[in-house]
């Protein structure tokens, strides 16, 4: 199963509400919510008070994606804000294994995410503690960045890995996906993907169909 994971950063945030259940209705997998401190990423974006909001709004899988420095200290407050999963950064974790172990115990799904300069390889004795390793795809902090072209062998990479261990988590990619290039992470390896702009701008409903139609084939 290919997922589709709206990210709701490049919404319009005055209109939440119907803008999340237009990708629900369109056949959206799960909901990604990007959280940003302005210290681990050069942005600010929203947190746990508006994730508790569109929690009542929405029965998505709540894929939170911290980009925030030290995050084990915040696992409880997602939790109880209606997180789902939570992905951490490798780069923002004085102890990643602690991390991922701290939001197995609270219920959600662990999630170890990597920046694109991060060589895969620094993952490896941490990839038992993870349901899902998200290889971001451009430098987090803003929608709307390029597809940076490396991340398909860095897939491949992680996926080469995986099977020599025997383990099967989620991979997912976010940023600068779209359509266009769909395609090629899936056959990388990929089977989550998250997706901004080119859900949210333009027709929400045609957008999703879009990805569906490619994300369902490759199955
Ligand atoms: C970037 C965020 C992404 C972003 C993706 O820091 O993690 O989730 O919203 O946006 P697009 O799909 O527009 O590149
Ligand atoms: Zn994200």
């Amino acid at each position: 199963m290919n997922y589709l994971a709206p990210s709701i950063l490049a919404a319009d945030f005055a209109q939440l509400g119907s803008e999340i259940r237009a990708v629900e209705e369109a056949g959206a997998d799960w909901l990604h919510l990007d959280v940003m401190d302005g210290v681990f990423v050069p942005n600010i974006s929203f947190g746990i008070p508006v994730i508790q909001s569109v929690r009542k709004t929405s029965r998505l899988f709540f894929d939170v994606h911290l980009m925030i420095t030290d995050p084990i200290r915040y696992v409880e407050a997602f939790k109880k804000a209606g997180a789902d999963g939570l992905t951490v950064h490798f780069e923002a974790c004085p102890d990643t294994a602690a991390a991922l172990k701290e939001i197995r115990a609270a219920g959600m799904k662990p999630a170890i995410a990597i920046n694109p300069d991060t060589p895969v390889e620094k993952i490896r004795d941490l990839l038992p503690l993870a349901d899902m390793v998200l290889v971001m795809s451009v430098f987090p902090g803003f929608g709307g960045q390029s597809f940076i072209p490396e991340t398909l062998p860095r897939v491949r990479q992680l996926k080469a890995m995986l099977s020599e261990s025997g383990l099967h988590p989620d991979i997912e990619v976010d940023g600068g996906i779209g359509t266009g290039n769909l395609q090629d992470v899936l056959d990388a390896g990929v089977n989550a993907v998250v997706a901004g702009s080119a859900v949210f701008k333009g027709d929400k409903t045609a957008n999703v169909k879009a990805f569906r139609g490619i994300l369902d084939k490759t199955i």
